[in-house]
């Protein structure tokens, strides 16, 4: 202990020692420090709303085996936080007065329980089962990761922070000790990192897997989750996968496009390659999108339904996280899993995941009603079992 004691020594070194995932800070001394603690918070607080940059890395004990007196650094500052009020709405969330080391507040379960309530009886609801119910089929169970040390199930839903999920789970089931340890290209390689998906078991494990194991997945408001693929996947894509600009965009555009528009379309401002109206146009033709989907494969997972990925109303999940509210719910996740005494969820920027009204405005300003109309339509579900509001401004 000699080492972490030095380390404290100073609020630059303390902050230092927390960037660099230095995990186990003894209670006594955080009890004397904890002036240091909250000066070196308010300085990391400052840092990441300055840089507007998300770590997202999960920072995991070294030792975790049965050290019930050790803390991290998020747990110790939950005791400053005041309880958030529960809102239901998740795109009517003020994050604004949440601070850098918010958790869940005490009444937070009743939100989680409302959530619950709300999918249950959207499933339930006989006129909307085509957009809410699909069979558990292969590709559902691809999509859901195995930790059987802990009985954990967890569907992978992209662009909500999931990378990070896998990464504690794969620690969790010990092929790693911790997340600093499992090289990046590790983290999606399920053929060796330790963390099978439920379709590489027999159908009876998965059955009683399915039954018995905690479930979880993440959402967020559909729309803004489609802006997010689009400008991932087509405009900056910053891992090289060469396949969605030159194979997907053009087969979407060879469809989609409208052809006698855009006269000036070579002197035009607007980039190269597939428009978000384009975009919009295909995922909201249901069937002509079913045949595209086949030739693209498994690529789709990052724009289609929620419901085609995790089966929400044919398996029965124990949470469902919202992106927009992560910084309470990735604590109530891994509490309600009973492993919050095993790792902890980085702190996230306040406001760094709330809904952006004004951007999803003007990514739908040049787009037909008809066409945002169709989109909401195959959305639907995912909106209704969610409770995430019709985007009225946009439709009507
Ligand atoms: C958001 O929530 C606040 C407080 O609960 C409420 O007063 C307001 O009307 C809500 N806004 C919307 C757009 O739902
Ligand atoms: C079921 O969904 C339909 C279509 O959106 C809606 O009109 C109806 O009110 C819903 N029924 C219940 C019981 O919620
Ligand atoms: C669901 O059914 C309605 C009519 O019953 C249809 O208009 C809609 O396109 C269907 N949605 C999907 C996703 O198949
Ligand atoms: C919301 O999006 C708009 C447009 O993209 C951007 O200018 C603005 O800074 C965003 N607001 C927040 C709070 O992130």
């Amino acid at each position: 202990m000699g080492s972490p004691y030095r380390k404290m020594s100073s609020v630059l070194s303390l902050c230092r020692c927390r960037v660099d995932g230095c995990q186990l800070v003894h209670w006594e001394m955080m009890r004397r420090h904890w002036l240091l603690v909250g000066a070196c918070g308010w300085v990391l607080l400052l840092l990441m709303v300055a840089s507007r940059f998300i770590n997202y890395n999960l920072r995991v004990p070294d030792d975790y085996g049965g050290k019930a007196e050790s803390r991290t650094w998020t747990e110790l500052s939950i005791n400053t936080v005041k309880p958030q009020r529960p809102i239901l709405h998740p795109n009517n969330m003020s994050q604004s007065n949440v601070g850098v080391f918010s958790t869940v507040p005490s009444d937070w379960h009743s939100v989680e329980e409302r959530r619950l309530d709300l999918l249950a009886s959207v499933c339930r609801n006989s006129s909307l089962r085509n957009v809410t119910h699909t069979s558990v089929n292969k590709f559902v169970l691809d999509r859901i990761f195995v930790c059987d040390k802990h009985k954990i199930l967890f569907c992978q839903t992209p662009k909500v922070g999931n990378t990070q999920w896998k990464k504690v789970l794969i620690v969790l089931n010990g092929k790693f000790s911790k997340v600093e340890d499992i090289p990046e290209d590790m983290v999606h390689d399920h053929e060796k990192n330790g963390l099978p998906r439920l379709s590489s078991l027999k159908e009876n494990e998965i059955r009683e897997r399915l039954d018995n194991y905690f479930k979880f997945f993440i959402v967020r408001d559909p729309f803004e989750r489609i802006i997010s693929a689009f400008k991932d996947k087509f405009v900056k894509n910053p891992r090289f996968e060469p396949w969605y600009k030159h194979d997907i965009a053009p087969a979407i555009i060879r469809k989609y496009r409208k052809i006698h528009r855009d006269p000036d379309d070579s002197s035009s401002h607007k980039a190269p390659g597939l428009r978000f109206e384009d975009f919009v146009r295909y995922l909201g033709d249901i069937p002509g999108q079913k045949r595209l989907n086949r030739q693209f494969g498994q690529h789709v997972i990052h724009w289609i339904t929620y419901v085609e990925l995790c089966a929400p109303c044919d398996i029965t999940y124990n949470v469902v996280g919202h992106h927009e509210t992560l910084d309470r719910d990735a604590p109530y996740i891994l509490k309600a899993a009973g492993i919050e005494h095993l790792v902890s969820y980085p702190t996230i920027p306040p406001g760094i995941t709330r809904y952006n009204r004004t951007k999803v405005e003007n990514y739908f300003s040049e787009i037909s009603k008809r066409d945002i109309g169709r989109l909401y339509e195959r959305f639907q579900g995912d909106f209704r079992l969610f409770g995430y509001p019709r985007p009225d401004f946009l439709l009507d």
